[in-house]
């Protein structure tokens, strides 16, 4: 498809995803409301049609919890048959959610809406601010260990599957686990999708902390499983970053902000692998996950510069027709097309690119942004691609990738926030 007509089709693919106050990642797999796609969604919107983009960001913090978590699911309607749906999770809300978090990206996609039209955007950030500063306030009070983000199921990070998980994971009992049906299998291959093992594990989590009552303390003391994440604290780091530049432009206090990006600087130390990369952690016994990827590389995103981390990125440059791969391909459970175990997703390039032009490395970011845009144009707005040869996977007519292509990747867009 010619450039200027995936401008259009991008478009159109927000617009069919739209359910009017927010949109659905893609219909039938991801029918509902999802946290990080929804801050992506408008940023997309931004570019074409900014009242929406607030809508959907005020739609995500009006199901905010009163401890300040923003859930990573929210049910706004029935949909028979997706598992696991709101009974799974038994938070009690209405509308119902899920009772895990997700990717902090809101407070930079708010900045990004806000610069799209300030005078437009002040009013809408001046509302979402106060939200924004307790769902981080949340994340610093219950989450934060040695400055490090933890969390409490997988699914937290965005990166379900990734091998960052593998060892905490075999630890977790699933004797209570009954038999249950996927809905995912019956839209995408199984080799592309976690396994039942996998699947187990992430049920077993989620019983644990609804028979605790979603209990932030017990979760923490008796959970099945507790990770420090590079890509959450990386992520938080930056929200935290814009949450204070917007405080700066809206007139409010910044000291709060300032000691929490002190804490999360120092905590990114805690990160570093002694065999030289940015490293998630498991928190029960303190090992390193020994996985290099896509959320390690978004320390030039967190405002953190590192040689070490700028050669292992050329050195994957080289190894892989398209950055960047979700797993670094050297590693010997790479696989080009499972999920986050070695695919390219284009909104996590979008911040990986975002950040190593920050940085200066202007020919990087630069190889990233052609890449998305290969696929892209290649393969049509999936959910993810192979690093290997840009074969499309995963689910079709995305919102995420419809909204970083408008937003950062169609050489229409300017390509930062
Ligand atoms: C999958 C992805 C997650 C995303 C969700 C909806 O669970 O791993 O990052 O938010 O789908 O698109």
């Amino acid at each position: 498809m010619p450039l200027e007509e995936l401008d259009r089709a991008a478009e159109q693919v927000l617009r069919d995803n739209d359910r009017g106050r927010y949109t659905v990642p893609t219909d039938i797999l991801y029918p509902f409301q999802w946290n990080w796609d929804s801050a992506f969604a408008a940023w997309g919107f931004s570019r074409f049609d900014i009242p929406r983009a607030w809508v959907e960001l005020e739609t995500l913090f009006a199901a905010q919890w009163e401890n300040g978590m923003v859930p990573h699911m929210i049910f706004h309607e029935a949909a028979l048959g997706y598992f696991p749906g709101p009974d799974v999770w038994g938070t009690g809300r209405e509308p119902p959610t899920s009772g895990i978090t997700q990717p902090p990206v809101a407070a930079t996609m708010v900045r990004a809406v806000y610069q799209a039209d300030p005078g437009q955007g002040h009013p809408h950030a001046d509302r979402l601010f106060e939200p924004l500063l307790r769902w981080h306030r949340w994340f610093m009070t219950e989450r934060v260990e040695d400055g490090m983000v933890a969390i409490t199921h997988p699914w937290e990070t965005g990166r379900d599957n990734a091998v960052d998980w593998d060892a905490a994971m075999a630890a977790v009992d699933t004797t209570g686990v009954a038999e249950y049906k996927r809905r995912d299998l019956e839209q995408v291959a199984a080799e592309q999708r976690p396994t039942k093992a996998e699947y187990d594990r992430y049920l077993a989590m989620v019983y644990f902390g609804r028979e605790s009552g979603w209990d932030e303390a017990a979760i923490r003391e008796r959970g099945p499983f507790r990770v420090a994440d590079v890509g959450m604290t990386f992520i938080l780091l930056r929200a935290c970053r814009d949450l204070r530049a917007l405080a700066d432009v809206l007139g409010r206090p910044t000291e709060e902000i300032d000691g929490w990006i002190a804490k999360l600087q120092a905590g990114a130390g805690n990160h570093w692998n002694p065999d030289g990369y940015y490293d998630s952690r498991d928190l029960r016994s303190g090992d390193f996950v020994g996985a290099l990827g896509n959320a390690g590389f978004l320390c030039w995103y967190a405002g953190i510069d590192n040689d070490r981390m700028r050669a292992h990125f050329e050195r994957i440059c080289g190894r892989v027709r398209y950055t960047v791969p979700s797993l670094d391909p050297d590693h010997p459970e790479f696989d080009p097309l499972r999920y986050w175990r070695g695919p390219v997703w284009a909104v996590v390039n979008a911040l990986v690119g975002i950040g190593l032009a920050e940085a200066g490395h202007g020919a990087l970011a630069d190889r990233v942004r052609r890449d998305t845009r290969a696929l892209i144009e290649g393969a049509g707005f999936h959910e993810y691609f192979s690093p290997t040869d840009g074969t499309a996977a995963g689910g079709g007519h995305f919102t995420w990738t419809a909204a970083i292509w408008r937003a950062w990747a169609s050489p229409q867009a300017e390509g930062g926030i």
